[in-house]
């Protein structure tokens, strides 16, 4: 997987070392973890910082990692967390050359040094907090919710059979954690247009579903060049999606649909 973008007219400064307490070092499995470091109101170039633990007195997961740095060696350490179950999609970011959600990657399934980096090819807020702005707008853009135009039959809710509700299996699982766009070499060229596997994965659960009643509509405003049609079939998001899902499989599906109303 490729370099994440650094921030503009920037260059890699001089990391920070941080070492493990002496006491710690000399009865520890000891792992070094290099972690990107950045603050764009301080002036000063993005860094990797040196970050050394005792893997004896740390959690298993890479988000547990980063837990004992901020609590033990530098508090100013910036990231995204909350459920730390693979649920939230909030600690998503680059370990070791892939994406991945940190909370549910293993130290110990990565060999030597950890490099720790935020999610490639997005404007970084602080350290490995990505700005998800734009992704969000674009998610907002498919109109990510039921639409219908007729009263509910039972004038209560909209029932669905077991095997219309089968369909969205595969689609309703994502967590928008963005490893997928992030890993998408179309869309880092051409993220202020094309929608990005995430997006479009969500697009298709909201075509998929029985009880919606814009498919037409959503499927004219995914019909352009750029939007739908970056998408090259390279895999990437389908190989990185930390819930096993596949967006490239539903970017195919949204286009049979679109070339099936064509004929
Ligand atoms: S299959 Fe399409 S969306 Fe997925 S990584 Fe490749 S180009 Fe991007
Ligand atoms: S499809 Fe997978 S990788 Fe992409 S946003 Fe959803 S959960 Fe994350
Ligand atoms: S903390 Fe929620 S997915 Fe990792």
């Amino acid at each position: 997987m490729a370099e994440f973008a650094l921030p503009k007219n920037s260059k890699i400064g001089k990391g920070i070392h941080h070492p493990a307490p002496t006491a710690s070092a000399e009865k520890g499995r000891m792992r070094k973890f290099k972690v990107y470091r950045y603050d764009p109101d301080s002036g000063e170039n993005p860094r990797y910082d040196t970050f050394e633990l005792n893997l004896d007195e740390t959690g298993p997961m890479v988000l547990d990692a980063l837990i004992k740095m901020k609590s033990e060696q530098d508090s100013s350490l910036t990231f995204r967390r909350s459920c730390r179950e693979g649920i939230c999609g909030s600690c998503s970011m680059n370990i070791d050359g892939r994406n991945g959600l940190a909370c549910t990657t293993a130290i110990e399934d990565v060999k030597g040094e950890v490099r720790i980096t935020p999610l490639p090819h997005m404007d970084v807020v602080k350290d490995l907090v990505p700005d998800f702005t734009h992704f969000y707008a674009q998610y907002s853009s498919i109109k990510p919710w039921l639409q219908t135009v007729s009263p509910p039959p039972s004038g209560k809710e909209r029932l669905q059979s077991p095997d219309d509700r089968n369909k969205l299996d595969g689609l309703y699982e994502c967590i928008l954690c963005a490893c997928c766009s992030t890993s998408c070499p179309s869309y880092w060229w051409n993220s202020d247009k094309f929608l990005g596997p995430a997006i479009l994965l969500q697009a298709y659960r909201w075509l998929a579903d029985s009880r919606d009643e814009m498919t037409g509509e959503r499927l004219d405003e995914l019909e352009d060049p750029f939007r739908l049609y970056r998408c090259h079939t390279i895999m990437n998001c389908a190989n990185v999606c930390p819930k096993g899902l596949n967006p490239a499989k539903a970017i195919a599906e949204i286009k049979k649909m679109e070339a099936e109303r064509i004929v």
